[in-house]
């Protein structure tokens, strides 16, 4: 997959080299470029961002520079999307460029899974009170371009660039091969729809005088899959009664 981020903070990326999501590049599965919006500015100050129209505090991002910055980025290496950068009937996701925004969709684990599909991400993070309106609807209205406004959560961030990492991981170690075991994927929280993950031990059996439950020292898989399964469920209505209850329905 092939991801690109543009941002006025580059540096917020550093961290993409580490990890699950480093090893992930090394080993050529992922290509992630990141981008200074700066770069697409004419003027001696490097400006980026404007008053709103109708008023109102603080700045909104110009879209001058958002479109010349993303024009270069999506035709990149290529003249404009490759066939197969379009969607697929099956509802395959091609090219999609993701805006992070706290007025977006929310960002879930379906949303992950099927992102994770997508031969091609790119991110536009803004900052301030967000970017000109016109730019997401000039990049919907384009051929094989699908516009995805997404928030990670009901809380608001300075800009959204670690919205942007969050959904990048997310979205990365569901990529065949990121993850060394894809077993690990099969139980976690979310992947069995709406279902929290139960707790977990390790070595020593005793610690500070708390046991592991014995059953997972039983050696029945049986039976531990079942008290796993138990587990999950009423952790769900203990941390997340909403979700239990859509999943109950
Ligand atoms: N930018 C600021 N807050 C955000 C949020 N909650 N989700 C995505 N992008 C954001």
């Amino acid at each position: 997959m092939r991801i690109d981020v543009v941002s006025i903070f580059p540096d917020y990326f550093q961290s993409a080299g580490l990890s699950l999501l480093g090893r992930a590049r090394a080993a050529g599965l992922i290509r992630l470029d990141v981008h200074d919006l700066r770069d697409w500015t004419r003027d001696r100050h490097r400006t980026v961002d404007d008053t709103p129209y109708g008023g109102g505090a603080g700045m909104v991002m110009s879209p001058r520079p958002w479109g010349e910055a993303l024009d270069a980025v999506l035709a990149a290496g290529e003249l404009g999307l490759a066939p197969d950068d379009v969607a697929g009937p099956d509802g395959t996701p091609g090219v999609v460029l993701i805006v992070p925004t706290p007025s977006g969709e929310l960002f879930d684990q379906p949303t992950a899974s099927r992102l994770a599909r997508a031969t091609r991400l790119v991110f536009a993070c803004g900052r301030y009170e967000g970017i000109d309106a016109r730019v997401a609807r000039h990049y919907r209205d384009r051929a094989g371009l699908e516009v995805a406004e997404l928030s990670i959560g009901d809380y608001v961030l300075a800009g959204g660039e670690v919205a942007a990492l969050v959904m990048i991981e997310a979205i990365t170690r569901l990529i065949p091969g990121v993850l060394g075991n894809a077993e690990s994927l099969a139980e976690e929280s979310h992947t069995q729809a709406g279902l929290l993950e139960g707790p977990v031990y390790t070595k020593p059996p005793v610690w500070r005088g708390l046991e592991v439950p014995p059953v997972l020292l039983s050696g029945d898989h049986g039976r531990i899959a079942a008290w796993r399964q138990a587990q999950a469920e009423s952790r769900t209505r203990v941390m997340r009664p909403g979700l239990a209850a859509q999943r109950e329905n």
